[in-house]
């Protein structure tokens, strides 16, 4: 089984923005997204980007004049992040995010942790362990956002196979193995050389976190809840101190 960052490394990286929808359409979703909940600079405006990835986020942050501070263990992605940031001043860090405090220099404003990035780390405790570092790395009033996919409950038989999309020179199939507090994700991706095609495989493991647990542990730690939804079984948690 690959590690999260062995996994990016092999099949994930070379097609994550494409699998999307395309890069433009990733900044353009996220500005929406940030816009329709009001997320502007109102603190220090400084911004932590816990797995950062291609910029999705980071990207639009920087637009709304947040000073954004991108982490993630994938340089490739990394690299992407800053060919496609135009004049915005993103600093990249290639590092393990529950390192964040590390490059912190003040309290943050806002702190995000997007699209099943939580789900990648290796336990329930390391999710509680970075939940408290964000906590007291927040100023007041700081805000958390979190969106992930809510594996908690099971597929079964041919629904754990999933279509995650195609074009005529890609097809990529990801299948689910559920095991009681994670998942095996195989990703299974054809890629076309000439007239043949190539697979290129590889899986590795997500937490099954559910929104209740999430819920919970914010909770617990003083966090107070603005926002927390799930929509075709993705959850979107904002939460400020
Ligand atoms: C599903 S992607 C999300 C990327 C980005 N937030 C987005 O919405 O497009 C998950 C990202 O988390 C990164 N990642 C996974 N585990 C990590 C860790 N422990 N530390 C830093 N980055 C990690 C991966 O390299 C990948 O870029």
């Amino acid at each position: 089984m690959a590690t999260a960052q062995e996994h990016y490394e092999q099949v994930l990286a070379d097609v994550y923005s494409w699998m999307l929808g395309g890069f433009d359409y990733g900044i353009h979703k996220n500005l929406e997204f940030f816009q329709k909940h009001e997320i502007s600079p109102m603190g220090s405006s400084r911004a932590i980007d816990l797995g950062a990835g291609c910029g999705f986020q980071s990207i639009p942050l920087a637009q709304l004049g947040f000073s954004v501070t991108a982490i993630d263990l994938e340089q490739k992605l990394l690299n992407e992040l800053k060919e496609n940031s135009g004049k915005s001043t993103i600093v990249t860090i290639q590092d393990d995010l529950i390192n964040f405090e590390q490059y912190l220099q003040g309290k943050a404003e806002l702190i995000i942790c997007m699209t099943d990035t939580l789900l990648h780390l290796e336990s329930k405790d390391k999710v509680c362990s970075l939940f408290k570092k964000i906590f007291s790395s927040l100023e007041d009033r700081g805000k958390f956002i979190m969106t992930f996919r809510d594996l908690s409950q099971e597929l079964s038989e041919l629904d754990r196979f999933i279509p995650v999309k195609s074009d005529e020179h890609i097809i990529f199939t990801c299948f689910l193995e559920y095991e009681p507090n994670t998942v095996k994700v195989h990703d299974l991706i054809y890629k076309k050389d000439h007239n043949s095609w190539k697979l290129n495989k590889s899986f590795y493991k997500k937490l099954r976190l559910s929104k209740q647990w999430i819920d919970h542990q914010l909770e617990d730690l003083g966090f107070s809840k603005l926002e927390s939804n799930i929509e075709h079984g993705l959850v979107t948690t904002i939460v400020t101190k």
